[in-house]
C-alpha cells in the first residue's frame, strides 16, 4: 500500500468523498493491505449505526415479462427461451404470509418491466399487503415508470423503490441497452422517486462488458453525490441467451472493495450483498457482509417462478438465498459474529 493510498484512505473516512480521479487511483492501485483496511474501516462505521444486524428483505419476483431489452439481461423481451410467468395479487399475498412467519417484515416486490401491473393493479396489491401486514415495509423494484405512477404508488403504501443505475456512464450505459433506454431517463426516475419521498436504491453491476475503471470511479462520485438510502452491486454473471454469453463474470474481490468504499461514502447507507455475488461464491454472502454490506435479499417467490426468473446463468435460489431456509442464512451469519434480526431495517442517519 503506498503513501497516496494511505492518504486517500483517510480522506475517505473524514470527508466521505474523494475526486473521480481519486477514486479511480483508489480502485486502480489496491492491494491486499488497502483492501483489508478499507474493510475493517467500514465495518467500524456500519458497527457504530446499525451494530451487527443483518437486515433481512423477502424478495418476491412477481413477473419476468419485460419490455425491455438490455443486453446483459436473461428476461429481455427478445429472449424466446424465457418461459414467462407473472403472479396474482393471492399469489403474491401468499408469498407475504409466508414471508412473515419466517420473520421477513419487508417485501420487495421486483419484476421486469410489465404493462399488466397499471398503478391500479399495483396499487390494489400493495394497499392489501399493508392491510394484512401493517408492521412492514413494501418495496418496489419495478423499472422506470412515470413519476405519477411513482407517486400513487407511494400514496397507496410503497416506501422503498430500487432501480438501479446500472452505470452512471452515459457511453457504458448506450452500450449495454438498446437506444430508447437512456441514463438520462433513468437518472430522472431516481431523482422523483427520491423527491417524492421513497427510500430509493440505485446501484449497478461489476465487470459489465464495456466497463472500466473510469466508469466504476463515476459511479463511485455518482452515488456520493446522489445519496441514495440503498446500494445494490453485485458483480456481471453471463447469461446463455444474450450477446454476453461468452463474456467473463465480474470479481467478487472487486464487488467487495466497492462495498467498502460505498459504506465509507455514505456511513448509513444500507448495503445488500446481492445474490449475484452468492451465485458466484458460495461464501459470497459472507464475504460481502465483512466487507460493510448490511442486508440480505432472500428470494421468497413460489418455487416454478424462482426458476424461470433467469437474469443470469446459475442464479442461486436454494441455498441461503431461499426465505425458506433463513435459519441457515441465520446461523451463518452468526458464525462471523453478526445477526439476522426481524426489523423492517429502515434506512438509519449517519451519527
Ligand atoms: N448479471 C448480473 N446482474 C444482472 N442484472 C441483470 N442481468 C444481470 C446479469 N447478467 C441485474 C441488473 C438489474 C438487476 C435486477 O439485476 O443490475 O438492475
Amino acid at each position: 500500500m503506498n503513501d497516496k493510498i494511505t492518504v486517500l484512505i483517510d480522506e475517505l473516512c473524514k470527508n466521505h468523498g474523494l475526486t473521480t480521479d481519486e477514486y479511480a487511483y483508489l480502485i486502480e492501485y489496491r492491494d491486499e493491505e488497502s483492501k483489508q483496511l478499507l474493510a475493517e474501516r467500514a465495518r467500524q462505521v456500519r458497527e457504530k449505526i446499525y451494530g451487527r444486524d443483518v437486515f433481512i428483505r423477502g424478495l418476491i419476483e412477481i413477473s419476468n415479462y419485460c419490455k425491455n431489452d438490455c443486453f446483459y439481461c436473461g428476461i429481455r423481451r427478445s429472449n424466446k427461451e424465457c418461459q414467462r410467468y407473472r403472479l396474482g395479487k393471492e399469489e403474491i399475498l401468499a408469498c407475504c404470509k409466508e414471508g412473515y412467519q419466517l420473520g421477513f417484515r419487508t417485501f420487495v416486490l421486483q419484476g421486469g418491466e410489465d404493462a399488466f401491473y397499471t398503478d391500479d393493479i399495483l396499487c390494489d396489491i400493495i394497499r392489501d399487503i399493508k392491510n394484512n401486514f401493517s408492521d412492514c415495509a413494501v418495496t418496489l423494484s419495478l423499472g422506470e415508470r412515470g413519476r405519477m405512477s411513482f407517486e400513487c404508488l407511494y400514496k397507496a403504501g410503497a416506501e422503498r423503490y430500487l432501480l438501479r443505475h446500472e452505470t452512471a456512464d452515459a457511453k457504458h450505459y448506450a452500450s449495454l441497452h438498446p437506444k430508447e433506454l437512456t441514463l438520462q431517463s433513468r437518472l430522472q426516475c431516481l431523482r422523483d422517486l427520491k423527491e417524492i419521498g421513497y427510500q430509493t436504491g440505485c446501484g449497478f453491476m461489476v465487470g459489465s462488458p464495456g466497463q472500466t475503471i473510469e466508469s466504476l470511479a463515476k459511479d463511485l462520485k455518482w452515488i456520493e453525490e446522489f445519496k441514495p438510502a440503498m446500494c445494490g452491486i453485485g458483480p456481471f454473471i453471463p447469461h446463455h441467451a444474450t450477446q454476453y454469453a461468452g463474456e467473463q463474470p465480474g470479481s467478487i474481490e472487486l464487488t467487495c472493495f466497492l462495498l467498502s468504499v460505498i459504506r465509507l461514502i455514505h456511513p448509513g447507507i444500507l448495503l445488500p450483498a446481492t445474490t449475484a455475488l452468492a451465485t458466484l461464491d458460495t461464501n459470497g454472502t459472507e464475504k460481502g457482509i465483512l466487507a460493510g454490506a448490511n442486508v440480505v435479499m432472500p428470494n421468497l417467490s413460489p418455487a416454478d417462478a424462482k426458476e424461470k426468473y433467469e437474469l443470469y446463468n446459475n442464479k442461486a435460489y436454494n441455498g441461503m438465498e431461499a426465505a425458506r431456509n433463513v435459519e441457515l442464512l441465520k446461523k451463518r451469519m452468526e458464525t462471523i459474529g453478526y445477526q439476522v434480526v426481524t426489523d423492517r431495517g429502515d434506512v438509519r442517519e449517519a451519527l
